[in-house]
């Protein structure tokens, strides 16, 4: 793993095999030399977004000169500044270099630390990749990314990489989890991270197993998974450290595998369904955060894990549950599992009387065709709560946009033999997922719908083919902006 970390060009020792320095478009490199004077006056570098030019035989601290462009001046994002990060990484690491250096770039109206955070959240993303499974070792890791900053913002921008280290770690176990495949990251697997979580931060843990779920009546967990072999689990991990205040608590679908169920799914792209758990992921890795920064804040974990599988045992289509809550719900696809664990942790955090709820999901399919990779759906019976959380997609890059919860999709999912339905039909499907939720949250709570996000095809300069992390680092900007 890469160490990230500040330090000044007055440091003797200072060497690495490559300087990078980001560029807004069309300003021109002061005291980078010739060569680097020339490359723009020349054209051949003109400071677009994920620009780069390579320079060798510059002179000190590095031999190695790699300008990479941030865009127009005004309209600079942390975003930008991230990918590009990552983008220099990268690069380092496919010249199979050790060390790589990246100058604190001028950014208007912005502190220190959140840039030097932003730059090592991007390195340290850019750098990932999952090859636990593969048998030939690929490029060699880089092994030390600098933070080059003035002597005066040095401190500063030492925290800020210490943050972004922390803050990306979380965001790395998040991306490995889903990744992992359903054999290797069952219910079970899953809970074991979790108490390594626990005992690692000083986290309180209980994990309930198929008897104690079903003793709880958590019936739609105890339901879904009741056909699997690989047992369910219900993870709770509370981190206390906020006094009196009462807890913020997260909740994360876990199916480690959806087949669909009874209601089976096409087999073409099935195999995608192990990162049916991305949500319960991503709130792991919050929690590994929240652990690392030692938030001042009370925050509990909830995770329903499960499998989805059809078997002589399985829940069946025109199926009645009573759910935890008591209401009852009339299964009318088993492919609509999702909701049904969730309903259940959404009643079972009534007992923390919390002051904000957030649930992340791969919920549906609708989700994706609404807003695509791009971002989240957002959904909720609070607007400040909603407003926070979409703050914290635009700041860490997670965007997350919001999607209405009508009375209308309430009254699409009335159910015929039960009280609601698990299924609103085509029409509106994020949406009508949501309205389920709603009937189950009787405290300020908001839904990410992150079936388009949370993993997908190579993106962007951070994100590899694969797992994204998301909604992890959202999650933890939303709660360090409720530290203040
Ligand atoms: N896990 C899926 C949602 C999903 C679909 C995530 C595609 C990522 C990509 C969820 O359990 C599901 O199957 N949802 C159904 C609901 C429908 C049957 C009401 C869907 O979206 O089709
Ligand atoms: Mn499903
Ligand atoms: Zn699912």
């Amino acid at each position: 793993m890469v160490t990230i970390g500040a330090t000044s060009r007055a440091k003797e020792e200072f060497a690495p095999e490559l300087l990078a320095v980001a560029l807004y478009k069309g300003e021109t490199p002061q005291d980078l030399g010739e060569d680097a004077a020339g490359v723009v006056s020349d054209g051949d570098f003109g400071g677009k977004p994920g620009e780069t030019a390579l320079l060798y035989g510059q002179r000190a601290p590095a031999s190695r000169l790699l300008l990479v462009g941030l865009g127009e001046r005004d309209l600079f994002s942390p975003e930008k500044l991230r990918r590009a990060a990552a983008t220099v990484a990268r690069r380092a690491r496919a010249l199979q270099l050790q060390t790589a250096a990246f100058s604190l770039p001028e950014v208007p109206d912005a502190r220190t630390k959140e840039i030097a955070r932003t730059i090592a959240e991007g390195a340290r993303l850019g750098l990932y990749r999952f090859d636990r499974h593969k048998s030939a070792a690929e490029d060699q890791e880089l092994e030390t990314f600098w933070i080059v900053a003035e002597e005066g913002e040095l401190e500063e921008a030492a925290g800020g990489a210490e943050l972004g280290s922390k803050v990306a770690e979380g965001a790395v176990l998040a991306r490995d989890l889903a990744n992992e495949p359903s054999n290797v990251a069952t219910p079970e697997y899953l809970a074991e991270r979790a108490r390594r979580i626990a005992a690692d931060y000083g986290m309180e843990l209980k994990v309930l197993d198929r008897a104690g779920i079903e003793e709880e009546g958590l019936t739609g967990l105890a339901t879904v998974g009741r056909s699997a072999s690989n047992e369910q689990r219900f993870i709770v991990l509370e981190h206390r450290a906020g006094g009196e205040a009462a807890p913020v608590v997260l909740v994360g679908k876990a199916v480690t595998f959806d087949s669909g169920g009874i209601s089976i799914k096409p087999s073409a792209g099935m195999e995608d369904m192990k990162f049916d758990m991305s949500g319960g992921a991503a709130v792991l890795g919050a929690m590994e955060i929240v652990g690392a920064l030692e938030l001042p804040l009370d925050v509990v974990a909830l995770v329903p894990a499960t499998e989805n599988l059809p078997g002589g045992d399985a829940f069946k289509p025109g199926d009645v549950l009573q759910m935890h809550s008591g209401k009852t719900v009339e299964i009318v696809t088993t492919d609509a599992e999702g909701r049904l664990i969730l309903a259940d942790a959404l009643s079972y955090a009534r007992r923390y009387e919390p002051s904000a709820v957030v649930d992340c999901a791969t919920l549906t399919g609708a989700c994706v065709v609404a807003l695509g990779a791009h971002a989240s759906g957002l959904m909720g019976n609070d607007e400040d709560l909603i407003a926070e959380l979409q703050v914290a997609g635009e700041t860490t890059g997670e965007k997350a946009w919001p999607l209405p919860l009508f009375a209308e999709y309430t009254e699409q999912i009335k159910g015929d033999t039960a009280d609601i339905k698990n299924s609103g039909g085509r029409g509106g499907g994020a949406l009508t997922a949501g309205a389920f939720l709603k009937e189950f949250a009787d405290y300020p709570w908001a839904h990410l719908d992150i079936a388009g996000t949370a993993y997908g095809k190579k993106g962007n300069p951070y994100t590899t083919k694969g797992a994204t992390g998301i909604p992890a680092r959202l999650l933890v900007e939303f709660l360090l902006g409720r530290t203040q």
